[in-house]
């Protein structure tokens, strides 16, 4: 079966009071288009086509990323309007055309796939769902038989089709020849003054094209996002989607509803998270690993047995197995810990290698590093990693010793087994097995008394 899929993307969004297009709006850290993009993927359609009309530049680049083709349409009319913009790139046969909303965004690939096979290039197919509240939505009309003769939009049902519960989600699927014919017959006689889409029911009905509604059961598929508000609902509610299924697998999350997920997140097993963190991007957790409280972790690996501890963040790293990491952690893009690596409170790692059980435990910054095996790195030092134009690395051998309070100026090579000083300013490099102080030396001045006040008068 062809089946060619239309993204309505053209509304203003109004309610979201922001200046962004509607459909630009993240959701699990995807633009909500993104998500319908990828629903069309997943149903294996052709390059979908994406009604455009506010900020159109923005979401046509968006589209242009997963292959679709666009179309403009200034200004909007209404949904049938949106459609008729597509019909020149509508084939003119038996296809299926499934017409999906830019701001419904976690309709499921099944589901779509369900209403395409049901409409079967000769019926008009339409998503609906049964709603406690239907405010606001085009009402199922059904004759005394019980079958579908129509959509009414709210602004225009009678006080009696108000009460019904039965609701259009704004998904269709219908042949495209014919969705071609009746969209350019629609009128716009209406209570909004619109070219409705859903006007199209009553044609199907009225030239004996069999109409099928078929309901769907989880409201999340085809909840829609007008503000501030639903917006945020439906990221929790995608957020306990995706919760679960990482809990089912086995992943033990301390609480599902204080957990967030805008990526990936690959979990081996008994992989234990704690509330308030945030996953982003793509994320590899290794078996065993656990991640405290309130941390960050972006595009980073943890090995098998690692532990995060609470509030750290971590940005493009990668944690070797059994490493301790924080708490009060910030690991940065190319920081990559070796195997039972500790990296301890207000430590920062940027751009560096740590080999195995290698530490840094306090107030430290390593950056542009090559540290070696069991370096004690102390705290308070700094590498001096960049002159103002350039960055130098800073490379530290195995087994050294580096005191409290040091600064290590690069380029500077610090051999196998050294000691460096508390205090000292190394600049040059530093022999290995060997101790090296690099500060002014303690001198006691002898005789030497502290300024006194004058003694007070009267
Ligand atoms: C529409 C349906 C209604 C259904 C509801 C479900 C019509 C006439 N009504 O109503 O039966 O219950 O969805 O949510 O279709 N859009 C354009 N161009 C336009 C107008 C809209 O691209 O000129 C896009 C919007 O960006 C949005 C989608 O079409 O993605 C739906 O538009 P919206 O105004 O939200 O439709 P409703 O009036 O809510
Ligand atoms: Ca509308």
């Amino acid at each position: 079966m062809a089946l060619q899929v239309v993204i309505m993307a053209a509304g203003k969004g109004t309610r979201m009071k922001s200046a962004l297009p509607k459909v630009l709006h993240r959701l699990g850290g995807r633009p909500l288009l993104q998500h319908v993009l990828d629903a069309a993927a997943a149903l294996g359609a052709s390059r979908p086509i994406v009604i455009t009309g506010h900020g159109a530049g923005a979401v046509e680049a968006l589209a242009a990323t997963a292959g679709a083709r666009c179309v403009r349409q200034q200004p909007q009319l209404g949904t049938g309007h949106a459609v008729q913009q597509a019909v020149p790139l509508l084939p003119d046969d038996a296809s299926t055309v499934l017409v999906l909303n830019g701001d419904v965004p976690l309709i499921r690939p099944a589901t779509a796939r369900a209403l395409a096979e049901a409409c079967q290039g000769e019926r008009l197919a339409l998503l609906t769902i049964e709603l406690a509240d239907p405010t606001g939505y085009g009402r199922i009309v059904r004759d005394t038989s019980g079958a579908v003769v129509g959509i009414v939009e709210h602004k225009d049902a009678s006080t009696a089709q108000r009460t019904v519960r039965e609701v259009y989600t704004g998904i269709m699927a219908a042949p495209s020849a014919l969705l071609r014919r009746w969209v350019m017959a629609l009128r716009d006689d209406n209570a909004q003054r619109e070219f409705y889409l859903t006007d199209v029911v009553a044609m199907a009905v009225a030239e004996g094209v069999p109409v099928v509604a078929s309901a769907v059961n989880d409201e999340t598929e085809v909840a829609g996002v007008n503000s501030p508000l639903q917006l945020a609902d439906l990221e929790r509610r995608l957020q306990r989607r995706q919760a679960e299924s990482l809990m089912e697998a086995g992943v033990r999350l301390a609480d599902p509803g204080r957990f967030d997920l805008r990526g990936t997140l690959e979990c081996g097993q008994d992989v234990e998270i704690d509330v308030g963190c945030v996953f982003e991007g793509r994320v590899v957790l290794g078996d065993g690993v656990r991640v405290g409280a309130h941390s960050v972790l972006r595009d980073s690996r943890v090995d098998a047995g690692a532990v995060i501890h609470p509030f750290c963040h971590l940005e493009g790293a990668a944690v070797g197995p059994g490493a301790l990491v924080g708490p009060y952690a910030r690991l940065r893009s190319g920081a990559e810990l070796g195997p039972q690596v500790h990296i301890g409170n207000f430590v920062e790692v940027k751009n560096s290698t740590l080999g195995e059980g290698a530490k840094a435990n306090h107030l430290a910054y390593l950056g542009d590093a090559t540290v070696g095996a069991r370096v004690n790195y102390g705290a308070g030092s700094i590498t001096a990693n960049y002159d103002g134009a350039n960055k130098h690395r800073t490379v530290i051998g195995d087994d050294v010793h580096v005191g409290s309070n040091c600064v290590l100026v690069a380029p500077v090579t610090i051999g196998p087994g050294a000691t460096i000083g508390g205090g000292s300013t190394v600049s040059k490099d530093a022999p290995a097995g060997q101790l090296t102080v690099a500060r002014a030396r303690q001198a006691a001045v002898p005789g030497w008394q502290r300024p006194r006040k004058p003694p007070k008068a009267g």
